[in-house]
């Protein structure tokens, strides 16, 4: 199919689905995150009542994009993972020793949506147990729905964009959540930084779609390496103890032993 072909169809689809679309720049983005499969999730939503509005896009990450929309007159978060990721290998690793997600194999469609899944369950520990995550709304194959975390339709800024006060404190906090996410949610985020933290006020954690239970072979790994991220980060502005110690606090033993 042609450029111009492809966007009247995609137009023609969008319209006969009775989706509201917002923002002009939605047009920019449609035909690589737009395939049949995401088209009939949106749909599926759509027809749901889950999503009233879909506005403009937010982020292209390496395996999602992220779209605001709204929903009873809320802001929304919209994460569509591309089927056509490049990065479906790496997913295949993370579900396999996980053993909510163990059974999952086969084409990268069922790899993907099974990620979406698991980002949803993961969201939804972390805010059952009151950590600041945005709160998980529904997901239908590639397509995840939570709540919006912004003002308007600006999202809060990333970590390392915020304008932070005491930089001491708000490590301090993370270390909280990372602590009560490990020990009462029983996950490990796994790809913690100041790119996947949002401040407001406080801090949220976000895109918690390779968070593991600590029965994967390699959350022992995946938890050390968040406690080094953060303290290469925060380390730039206030003293920080060595992650040793703060793998202990966490964990509760000293090496490789969750
Ligand atoms: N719930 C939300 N509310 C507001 N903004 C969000 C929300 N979720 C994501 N965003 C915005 O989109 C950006 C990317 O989101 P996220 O980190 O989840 O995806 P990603 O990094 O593209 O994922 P991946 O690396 O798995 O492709 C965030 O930095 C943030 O700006
Ligand atoms: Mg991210």
């Amino acid at each position: 199919m042609g450029h111009d072909e492809e966007h009247e169809r995609f137009d023609r689809d969008i319209e006969a689905m009775g989706i509201r679309v917002k923002d002009a720049n939605l047009m920019k983005v449609r035909a690589d995150v737009f395939d049949e499969v995401t088209l009939i999730a949106l749909y599926k939503l759509v027809h749901k009542k889950l999503i009233s509005v879909i506005g403009g896009p937010i982020s292209t990450g390496k395996e999602a994009n992220v779209f605001y929309g709204e929903h009873d007159g809320r802001g929304i978060a919209i994460k569509i993972y591309r089927i056509q990721t490049a990065n479906f290998k790496a997913m295949t690793e993370y579900l396999a020793g996980d053993r909510r997600f163990a059974s999952v194999r086969g084409s990268r469609k069922g790899i993907i949506f099974a990620w979406t899944k698991k980002e949803y369950s993961n969201l939804a520990r972390a805010h059952d147990v009151g950590i600041p995550v945005p709160e998980p709304l529904a997901f239908d194959r590639n397509i995840l729905l939570m709540e919006f975390l912004g003002e308007g339709e600006t999202p809060y800024p990333q970590l390392r964009n915020a304008e932070i006060e005491d930089y001491g404190a708000v490590y301090r906090q993370i270390l909280d959540y990372v602590e009560r996410l490990y020990r009462e949610a029983r996950l490990v985020h796994a790809d913690l930084s100041e790119y996947n933290i949002l401040y407001h006020e406080k801090p949220y954690l976000i895109d918690m779609g390779q968070a593991v239970t600590p029965d994967h072979p390699r959350a022992p790994v995946f938890l050390i390496r968040d406690i080094k991220n953060l303290n290469r980060y925060f380390s730039r502005y206030c003293d920080v103890p060595d992650e040793e110690e703060v793998l202990r606090a966490i964990a509760g033993t000293g090496h490789r032993e969750p």
